[in-house]
């Protein structure tokens, strides 16, 4: 989604600006743009494109852009749109310029009675020229800027929040106030950086680390007052509030590519360590630690049912969780998308204990979701990658997944560390319920600890795949079927492909293919199987015949074990053995590692998939 910076300091603040943009191309953008105060003018440049774009265009109206070049300017904005309301155009970009040229706004998130709004600035004479919902915030800034007689930059700020009604993240510019940034935030992310004389803001913290890493995460239905030497935050009746300051210890390398040729590669490659780190620190003697969330026998015993909501990948893994909670615990478990979740009038009360999962920590269909299950009574924990996002606030209690940033906006360290997280939980409730004994809960125990040796392994055989993958990327659609947790990884391996190689695909129960979607099974089709499962192979063999006499050509993912069953399978690809309830942590990668290849070989934008965001903070 839509990326913000801004600065106030001693640097180049333009040069300061475009790294942070650049740094937060990740999250998916149409448009870029800058806006600062320079000879009592605010000025804005902004470009539908790349931010290589806006770089030349502010290149070609002769500023320095080197971080070591000179400044002339102290504080400035800087935006990334992802288009909601108006199309990607010049005019649709961030910042926007009041009329009047007073105020300038930068802004994540959507005001929902912007057409009200903008019929009420309308019969004051404003004139628009975009189509977006954000120009309003600039406009009636002014408004009211100008009737407190331009003297009062922040109460035109506070005044003009009582109006607006929807999520944002505002990033205010006042010609008057040429040391100082105004910044509001509603469920969407705004973190403050803190330097010496110099202060900076982002929507995420990649635009930041390079600089600090002492950072503010802005609470909702505040506003911020930032100088050089000050930040001030204040709620909504302009009563000043008390901050935290987090320290965040991502080192800058985390957040470059390293050499490899994408993120996404850079951060398959990272998942033996991220696992590692998710999981070593948390077994010790043989016990499961998992941190403050006191899981014993009595919180247990308060709980009837386990509710689930993700989106997307993160959902992917909270079915895995499903599957394996009600496995081992025999609570009853759902797993529900977000979106769908807030409408489904859920039956959940105090003991019903709802798993939130999500590598922002900032979706807001899944922030949403916690607070429906929050206002019915309902405990909460959150699995998160973003230490201090919006999720890990708010949940009664927080496990962090060790990915370290993930900037390709494919899924993939996430994916995993989320499963280390859930494999984590549902072996201690298992135990602590008594469902497993000592041994059996040594023995899991021991088999997570081998996952970043075998995921390791698999890493080394990926040119396997990228031989299939260049054989097969002119695939029109491709199927992934399987059974049991074969089912829910094969769901995350068909949106791993959609999404960064536009091949349609589509997963299926290998039992319910018949049922409809074997119709669609012709000459040359491709159906990637994974089968992993004992109890299932000999029904999943017969739904690869099904589609191998429909002319399908088949690659199974099949544990060592499986090498000489002589499946009807064109090609192989074999993972590690392992028990055979840990299979997805294995699987996944060879899945994604099919995605990124196919997704090369067409020559597809891997780490900014189109029209995709890495954080969605829209519904
Ligand atoms: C993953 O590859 C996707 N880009 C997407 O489905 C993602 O998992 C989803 O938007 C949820 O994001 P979150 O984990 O940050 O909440």
């Amino acid at each position: 989604m839509c990326g913000i910076v801004g600065y106030i300091g001693a640097r180049n603040t333009l040069a300061v600006l475009i790294k942070g943009l650049e740094s937060l191309e990740y999250r998916g953008y149409d448009s870029a743009g800058v806006s600062f105060i320079q000879n009592g003018n605010l000025n804005v440049i902004k470009k539908k494109g790349k931010v290589k774009e806006l770089y030349k265009a502010i290149d070609e109206q002769g500023y320095d852009l080197s971080l070591k070049g000179k400044n002339s300017i102290s504080a400035g904005i800087g935006h990334t749109r992802w288009a909601t309301h108006g199309a990607p155009s010049d005019e649709n970009s961030h910042p926007h310029l009041s009329m009047g040229g007073k105020i300038c706004v930068v802004h994540n998130g959507i005001i929902e009675n912007y057409v009200e709004l903008r019929k009420f600035l309308k019969k004051k004479g404003y004139e628009f020229s975009s189509d977006t919902d954000t120009e309003v915030a600039a406009q009636l800034i002014e408004y009211y800027y100008k009737k407190f007689d331009c003297k009062d930059f922040e109460g035109a700020v506070q005044r003009a929040l009582q109006d607006i009604v929807g999520s944002y993240a505002l990033c205010i510019l006042c010609v008057d106030y040429p040391d100082k940034i105004i910044c509001a935030k509603k469920d969407n992310p705004i973190v403050i950086g803190l330097g010496q004389n110099e202060n900076f803001i982002a929507s995420d913290i990649p635009a930041l680390i390079e600089y600090t890493r002492d950072v503010v995460f802005m609470e909702d239905n505040c506003i911020l007052i930032m100088t050089k030497d000050s930040i001030e935050i204040k709620d909504v009746h302009g009563e000043v509030v008390d901050y935290e300051v987090s320290h965040v210890d991502w080192d800058t390398d985390a957040a470059q590519k390293g050499g490899y040729a994408h993120f996404m590669m850079k951060e398959m490659f990272e998942e033996p360590k991220a696992f590692e780190a998710t999981v070593a620190p948390r077994i010790k003697d043989d016990v499961i630690w998992l941190e403050h969330f006191p899981c014993g026998r009595d919180y247990l015993s308060g709980i009837d049912k386990i509710n689930i909501v993700a989106c997307g990948t993160a959902y992917h893994a909270g079915c895995v969780g499903k599957y394996l909670i009600e496995k081992l615990c025999r609570i009853p478990v759902t797993c529900t998308v977000a979106s769908e979740f807030i409408y489904s009038d859920p039956i959940i009360d105090e003991r019903t204990l709802t798993i939130v999962i999500s590598q922002s920590g900032e979706t807001l269909d899944t922030r949403n979701a916690m607070r429906e299950a929050q206002n019915r009574g309902s405990r909460t924990l959150a699995i998160v990658n973003v230490i201090g996002s919006t999720i890990a606030r708010e949940a009664d209690y927080v496990l962090y997944t060790a990915a370290g940033p993930e900037i390709s906006v494919a899924s993939t360290k996430a994916y995993t560390t989320q499963l280390a997280c859930v494999y984590l939980l549902a072996i201690k409730f298992s135990y602590e319920l008594g469902k497993i004994d000592d041994d059996r809960y040594k023995q899991l125990q021991s088999e997570l600890l081998q996952m970043p040796e075998k995921l390791t392994k698999i890493l080394s055989e990926q040119n396997k795949i990228q031989r299939f993958a260049s054989s097969q990327f002119n695939a029109e659609s491709i199927f992934f079927i399987g059974r049991g947790l074969d089912y829910y990884l094969s769901m995350e391996a068909s949106l791993k492909l959609k999404e960064i190689s536009y091949i349609h695909s589509e997963a299926y129960a290998g039992g319910e293919l018949k049922h409809g979607t074997i119709a669609l099974i012709e000459d040359g089709t491709l159906v990637v199987s994974p089968i992993t499962q004992d109890e299932l192979c000999g029904k999943m063999e017969s739904n690869i015949k099904e589609v191998k006499t429909r002319g399908a050509t088949v690659l199974a993912i099949i544990p060592e074990r499986f090498a000489d069953k002589g499946f009807s399978c064109d090609e192989k690809f074999v993972i590690p053995d392992c028990d055979e309830l840990l299979t997805p942590i294995l699987t996944a990668l060879p899945a994604q590692l099919f995605a990124y290849y196919m997704a090369v070989n067409k020559g597809c934008d891997i780490d900014k998939p189109r029209n995709l965001a890495k954080s969605v903070t829209v519904e």
